[in-house]
């Protein structure tokens, strides 16, 4: 049992999963960190502040996030040779493709911190040090891959602000607090693809970050994390073809098609994804803050409203999910397409690593070895060449 998957009475029972960290209720379009609603969390909270909640558990005291946002700026810096990485890729690289690599490339400049059970200091010094270092790693992939020069960290802003900063963005508060809102509501959401793929990797004491380079690849998948930069492709060729999305609409119904409503259903939201509300509404905040007219949002916006009134999508429970608005912000922001993965990526690193301690912290963590149901051949006896 892994916490994650067990064997019962000789059924494979996968998912059942024990967590104390993110509580989804998919009838409800519930979801809670640690016990606080999502939508208390997205107004109220900074992302730095749910990340220690749910690597922790509880909300800090002023002095414990003064300490813990102090530590996570102080890796400010990446590795020399994680630079030169990022910058020898090929520009063709997909940005997913260059965080996996660079984030498990980390291992070897941290040797001691491949360690399975580490100390609690150690635990304390890889949540901090991957979300100061992969900050910086997203920037940094974002400025080489469109060749613009690398800015440096400055300490003395907020992670977020300083997020913005190092991507070339202006910062205004109320735009630094929209990009803030989408990262919290990024940070976990219990045992989705990708943070399953980190507690198995985990389970098999590798280091966690192999795990974490692991769960970047899982995310990467358009059915997952890779859905935002697919929705912002769609809508541009729905605009391209004139802006008639209730062709897209036809296409998504029709068996014979794979296409499919990108940003639209969920395994587990079947009512309503909480997340996607909060970022629906924030879309029309930061346009209007940017002075942006994104006819993209428009044209989704139709999508929506015609699709919650089909019957094919009403008897499905398809509904947008998390990706269906976030990258029309993403975009306003200047933030390319092919980059969107990379800050879904940001957004679940502190989910990621406080499902990974969980699980190594689970006393009976065994190594993750689902079973299977065989449906293949029955015994036979082998025939030999000359015979066949
Ligand atoms: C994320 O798990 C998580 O928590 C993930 C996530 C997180 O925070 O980690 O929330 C992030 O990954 C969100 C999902 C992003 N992916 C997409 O937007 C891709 C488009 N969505 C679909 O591929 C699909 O809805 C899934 C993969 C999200 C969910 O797949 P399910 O639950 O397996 O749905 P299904 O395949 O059982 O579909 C049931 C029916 C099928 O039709 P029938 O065979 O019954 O006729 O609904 C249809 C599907 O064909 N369907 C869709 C559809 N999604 C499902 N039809 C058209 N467009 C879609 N988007």
């Amino acid at each position: 049992d892994t916490g994650c998957i067990t064997i019962d009475h000789g059924f494979l029972n996968t998912g059942s999963c024990a967590s104390a960290i993110t509580f989804l209720d998919g009838e409800l379009g519930i979801l809670r960190y640690r016990g606080y609603p999502i939508e208390q969390l997205a107004e109220k909270s900074t992302f730095i502040e749910v990340a220690y909640l749910l690597n922790w558990g509880n909300l800090p005291t002023q002095a414990e996030l003064a300490s813990f946002e102090k530590k996570v700026a102080s890796y400010s810096k990446l590795p020399e040779y994680i630079t030169r990485m990022i910058e020898l890729f090929p520009k063709t690289a997909h940005p997913m493709a260059i965080a996996s690599s660079v984030t498990v490339a980390l291992s070897a400049h941290y040797p001691e911190l491949n360690n399975p059970n580490p100390t609690k200091e150690q635990k304390d010094e890889i949540f901090a040090l991957l979300l100061g270092q992969f900050k910086i790693i997203t920037a940094a992939i974002q400025r080489v891959t469109t060749g613009q020069p690398l800015v440096a960290s400055n300490p003395a802003l907020s992670y977020t602000e300083d997020f913005m900063s190092m991507m070339g963005m202006k910062a205004s508060k109320d735009v630094a607090k929209a990009l803030d809102v989408l990262l919290i509501l990024h940070a976990d959401h219990e045992q989705n693809c990708s943070t399953s793929t980190v507690r198995v990797v985990g389970s098999s004491n590798a280091s966690v970050f192999a795990s974490i380079s692991a769960g970047i690849d899982a995310l990467w998948g358009p059915l997952h994390g890779g859905a935002n930069q697919e929705v912002l492709e769609m809508l541009e060729e729905i605009s391209n073809a004139g802006g008639d999305y209730k062709k897209a609409l036809e296409r998504a119904k029709d068996k014979n098609d794979t296409f499919k409503l990108m940003g639209f259903g969920h395994r587990v939201y079947k009512n309503f994804d909480p997340r996607a509300k909060i970022i629906k509404k924030a879309c029309d905040t930061v346009l209007a803050q940017l002075g942006v007219k994104d006819p993209y949002l428009d044209i989704a916006k139709g999508l929506e409203q015609t699709a919650l009134a089909d019957d094919y999508f009403k008897s499905r429970n398809l509904y947008p999910n998390v990706d269906f608005y976030s990258g029309i912000i993403y975009r306003a922001l200047g933030i390319p397409t092919n980059m969107f993965t990379v800050m879904f990526a940001l957004g679940r690193m502190p989910g990621w690593l406080a499902q990974w301690k969980e699980m190594r912290e689970t006393k009976e963590t065994k190594i993750s070895r689902p079973r299977q149901v065989y449906t293949g051949a029955t015994t036979r006896e082998y025939t030999d060449l000359g015979k066949r």
